[in-house]
């Protein structure tokens, strides 16, 4: 394995965080002014599990029914490869910007933080699904920059309180959270370059500058 990025001509931005972190809230500002920074390159936005017809019936399953924890592991990753293959990578190939809201470190923070399933097991299947080769280089395809909006599982759950009806992962307790959010902070140790970490507790604004700043680098 030489690397863990994008070797293809196109360039790929995932949103990561726990519930209510404001992932959705930023996703519109931020392809507005990647657009405007590029304006000759398609911008597409998409989100996981879903993105294709079939993940977004996989994604209706996966927020709905209760199953074993393995079970869903899969089928985040099922939806994932039909994703990859159908939407991610054909875009990727044509120079597109794709923009996923969440992608493979929602399974390790969810799967493995929150329901405790060995890191190791999901490295597996992130090789099986995310392992490509391109033009002489071998690499796992990830994206090459994702923001994690950190916040604490409290105030996301505050947030998700006052905005909506809860799915099955957002039902979950405040210590499922707090898992979930350390995994998210491991993962970005492990990947700093990748990761850019927004304090979320500051205003959307804020916020905003920040993101137009790493914006303006890519
Ligand atoms: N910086 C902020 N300050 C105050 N409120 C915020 C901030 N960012 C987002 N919110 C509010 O918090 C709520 C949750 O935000 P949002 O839906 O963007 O989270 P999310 O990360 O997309 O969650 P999910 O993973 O469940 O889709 C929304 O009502 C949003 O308006
Ligand atoms: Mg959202």
């Amino acid at each position: 394995m030489s690397s863990q990025v994008n070797h293809y001509p196109g360039i790929f931005i995932s949103f990561e965080g726990i519930d209510g972190a404001g992932k959705s809230t930023h996703i519109p500002f931020i392809s507005q002014r990647i657009q405007e920074r590029f304006p000759n390159k398609r911008v597409l936005l998409t989100r996981e599990p879903g993105g294709t017809p079939l993940g977004e019936k996989l994604r209706q399953i996966l927020l709905n029914d209760p199953m074993d924890a393995k079970t869903e592991a899969l089928l985040m990753f099922a939806s994932r490869q039909e994703h990859l293959s159908k939407v991610i990578e054909p875009a990727l190939l044509a120079s597109d910007i794709v923009i996923s809201d969440r992608f493979t470190d929602s399974s390790f923070a969810y799967q493995c933080g929150g329901r405790g399933l060995g890191i190791r097991d999901l490295n597996i299947l992130e090789r099986w699904v995310q392992e490509r080769s391109f033009q002489n280089n071998h690499f796992l395809l990830q994206p090459q920059l994702t923001f994690l909006f950190d916040l604490s599982a409290n105030v996301a759950e505050e947030r998700r309180r006052s905005s909506r009806t809860p799915d099955k992962f957002e039902e979950l307790d405040v210590d499922f959270f707090n898992h979930v959010r350390n995994e998210y902070l491991r993962r970005a140790t492990e990947d700093n370059q990748r990761f850019v970490i927004i304090d979320s507790s500051q205003d959307i604004q804020t916020i905003q500058h920040q993101l137009n700043a790493c914006i303006q680098q890519l």
